[in-house]
């Protein structure tokens, strides 16, 4: 028995699609043109699949304070946030982020991914504590479920309900217990309904973490997430979030109201034994978080093309995942189909996303175009341009008349 017999059928479709040159999953952004630009296979190609919500990789802003603590504290930090990788810039990134969200605490991580292990395997001990995860939550909640080593329970996505009856189950000698939900889900472009959820969480005294990767900036009055759109930023006990979407650097964080958050700093092995975010990264996000407090009208757009894309491709008849949203996902039964469909949109010219079973919540495979206020009328003429033409091309991705 070998290694590597585990992997050959994933790799001979991986090969077959390489081979046609329609893999997915290997594309090169080989010349970047701008936030929603780029050459790919030698063309200039629309970019809807970045998770660039807000445009900001090009924010000027962003770019002189990245260039700035280049110059000065230099190209990384060379060790953890627990060691000799603190500088003043991750404090005070943590105080500002701290200030938006309105919450007392705030801890900075290397990536999202890594903020969401270190949150959870941090404040769980196995042996008294149990974890309740909506069933569609992202692989580093799930991760940090099994990282924690503790019993971790499925309740039924977005449904508050499910959370009740398994909580309500629940054997007594549980001493902790947390609840894991997202904002936004990044696949299908729902959102959860937060307040719900924590009313449940709390009447079994639970704990609730929020993850608003994809609703941060996004979602809100002030862009705190869909927590604030629901009313509910101070019922949030751990919000975790990412640098990488609307912030576009790279990082993570955790915010509370507990001040025991601060324990993660000893307790968290992900905060603890890996490098902490390099100076320009942080200051970055520091400027990007700043644009977003200054600059309401990115959101504002960012909705006004999230709307006109949702209406044109309800109208080409494209079965679509969710609501409108600034993730919007149509969904194709047959995964080769679905191939097909991506790369016609690429030949196109627009790039989005493609998510595959059981990287998705059922079994349908997505075609999932991430929208952008940076996002150009132009820009949106081409995308509905190729969504049309994809759905004159590919029945499947219609809805059955
Ligand atoms: C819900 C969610 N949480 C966390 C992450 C991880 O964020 P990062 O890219 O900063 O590791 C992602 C990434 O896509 C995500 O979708």
């Amino acid at each position: 028995m070998s290694l590597f017999e585990k992997f050959e059928k994933t790799a001979a479709l991986y090969n077959q699609l390489s081979d046609a040159g329609m893999n997915p999953f290997t594309v090169v952004m080989e010349t970047v043109l701008g936030p929603t630009r780029a050459v790919i296979r030698g063309k200039e190609t629309v970019l809807a699949g970045t998770h660039n919500y807000l445009g900001q990789t090009f924010e000027p802003k962003a770019i002189a304070a990245a260039k700035e603590a280049l110059d000065k504290e230099g190209t990384g930090t060379t060790g953890s946030r627990f060691a000799n990788g603190t500088f003043s810039g991750h404090k005070r990134l943590e105080a500002d982020l701290a200030a938006f969200l309105g919450m007392k605490h705030c801890v900075v991580f290397s990536t999202g991914f890594v903020a969401n292990l270190g949150a959870i395997a941090g404040l769980i001990d196995p042996a008294e504590d149990v974890i309740l995860i909506d069933a569609d939550c992202h692989a580093c909640i799930y991760d940090g479920c099994q990282l924690s080593g503790a019993e971790t329970i499925r309740f039924r996505h977005n449904d508050p309900e499910s959370l009740d009856k398994r909580l309500g189950r629940l054997d007594p000698k549980y001493k902790g217990k947390l609840v894991c939900i997202e904002g936004m889900y990044s696949m299908y472009g729902d959102t959860a309904p937060v307040k719900e959820f924590a009313e449940v969480a709390h009447r079994h005294g639970a704990y609730l973490l929020v993850d608003e990767a994809h609703s941060f900036g996004v979602y809100g009055a002030k862009g705190r997430g869909v927590s604030e759109a629901d009313g509910v930023m101070d019922s949030i006990d751990f919000y975790t979030g990412t640098f990488s979407k609307a912030l576009a650097a790279i990082g993570g964080f955790v915010a509370s109201n507990h001040k025991e958050l601060e324990y993660l700093r000893f307790s968290s092995r992900p905060y603890k034994f890996t490098a902490s975010p390099s100076p320009a990264t942080v200051a970055s996000a520091g400027a990007a978080l700043k644009v977003i407090k200054e600059t309401p009208a990115l959101k504002e757009k960012l909705w006004a093309n999230t709307r006109r894309l949702h209406a044109a491709l309800t109208q080409f008849g494209l079965r679509l995942a969710a609501p409108p949203a600034p993730v919007i996902s149509v969904l194709i039964a047959d995964r080769e189909t679905a191939f097909a469909a991506w790369n016609f949109l690429l030949e196109h010219g627009v790039y989005v996303n493609m998510a595959i079973p059981p990287g998705t919540p059922g079994k349908d495979s997505l075609l999932r175009l991430a929208v952008s206020s940076a996002h150009t009328a132009e820009d949106l003429d081409r995308l509905v341009a190729a969504y049309g033409a994809l759905a004159q091309a590919f029945p499947a991705a219609r809805v059955a008349a």
